[in-house]
């Protein structure tokens, strides 16, 4: 199933382990599960199982990938900063080379760099954080794409995908919530059919969720944004342009700038805004809510965009 890496995982459990495998399914194993399956090998394994299963040989752009040359990378300087500021070279693995996948770069926070601010500072180097696959000509389901192979090699570490302008079918898969850093989700304008998983709700460190653009159907699930047990980082929803019903109900969405759900079926009274503090967009046009908008709970001055066109 994985294999151990006892110099990384020194405690007793481990070598326990070495010598019993079944130990491996106790909880002495020091999360040999974890490290093993974040290792640079089945990192690979995963880029080279979404590669083949999205027709990776005739994507727009297929760079470099599945070949092992030598990767340097610089995190670069953020404009302004001036330039006596040493901006060391980073060898990485070679997948940190392939066209779109981005990687971790620094493992602390410097705000000096450009890379910081795409989510490759503050993690750990060599790891990948991103994959910017949008508008490339992935072809296949989505569930086949995003299998237990991928979304395993690269749960701990991944924290922004954007597959958006494919031609991805199928669902999201339920699974999809084993990415458990994952700050940036993009999916949209493809052709993904299915519901909302709820399992999105309980990606804990979720930024920006954008499903526009497909065949959804079903509700959105209520608790996209955490519920009242943690805080929520959610600031950009947007689920326009697909075939999403029921009533639309999100609570403790504190932290949310845009919300967009317009051009869908979504029925019932106009949903509560009044704990949304930072809304600046909220678009609700072409769909079947009725009822009255109270805004005297929230902050008009922020808002900047407000479309409740079309509807009863
Ligand atoms: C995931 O997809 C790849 C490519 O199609 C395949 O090689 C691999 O076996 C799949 N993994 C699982 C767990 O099905
Ligand atoms: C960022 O650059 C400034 C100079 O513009 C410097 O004073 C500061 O120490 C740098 N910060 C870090 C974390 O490197
Ligand atoms: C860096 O990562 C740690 C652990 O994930 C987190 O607690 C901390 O807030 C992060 N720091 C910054 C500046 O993002
Ligand atoms: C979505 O709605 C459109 C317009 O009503 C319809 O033509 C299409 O078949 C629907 N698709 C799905 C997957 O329900
Ligand atoms: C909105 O529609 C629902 C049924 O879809 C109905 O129960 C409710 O009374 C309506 N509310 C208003 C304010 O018209």
């Amino acid at each position: 199933m994985f294999k151990l890496h006892p110099r990384k995982c020194p405690e007793l459990g481990c070598v326990a382990a070495l010598l019993h495998l079944a130990l491996l399914l106790s909880p002495l194993s020091c999360r040999t599960q974890d490290i093993d399956s974040c290792s640079e090998g089945m990192q690979k394994k995963a880029l080279i199982s979404l590669y083949e299963a999205s027709g990776g040989p005739s994507w727009v752009n297929n760079e470099l990938w599945t070949i092992d040359a030598h990767c340097v990378r610089s995190p670069g300087l953020r404009p302004g900063v001036p330039d006596n500021v040493v901006v060391p070279d980073i060898t990485l693995p070679p997948f940190c080379c392939w066209a779109g996948v981005d990687c971790c770069l620094s493992e602390s926070y410097i705000a000096n760099y450009t890379a910081c601010g795409q989510y490759q500072c503050n993690c750990t180097v060599g790891k990948v954080t991103g994959l910017n696959l949008g508008r490339n000509g992935l072809k296949g389901r989505l569930q086949d794409v995003l299998n237990a192979t991928v979304l395993t090699g690269l749960a701990c570490s991944l924290r922004m995908a954007f597959l958006g302008g494919n031609e991805l079918t199928g669902k999201i898969p339920q699974e999809i919530s084993q990415l458990r850093d994952i700050r940036i989700l993009g999916f949209s304008t493809n052709a993904l059919t299915g519901s909302i998983p709820s399992s999105l709700e309980d990606l804990n460190q979720l930024e920006e969720l954008d499903l526009s653009n497909n065949q959804l159907t079903g509700s959105v699930p209520s608790k996209l944004c955490g519920g009242t047990e943690r805080p929520s980082n959610l600031r950009d929803l947007v689920l326009s342009n697909n075939n999403l019903t029921g009533r639309l109900v999100l609570p403790d969405c504190e932290a949310l700038i845009n919300l967009d759900v317009q051009n869908n079926f979504l029925s019932g009274p106009i949903l509560d805004i009044s704990s949304y503090r930072q809304l600046h967009i909220l678009r609700l046009g072409n769909n079947q809510f009725n009822g009255t908008v109270n805004f005297d709970m929230f902050d008009l001055r922020l808002l900047v965009l407000l479309d409740l066109a079309l509807n009863k």
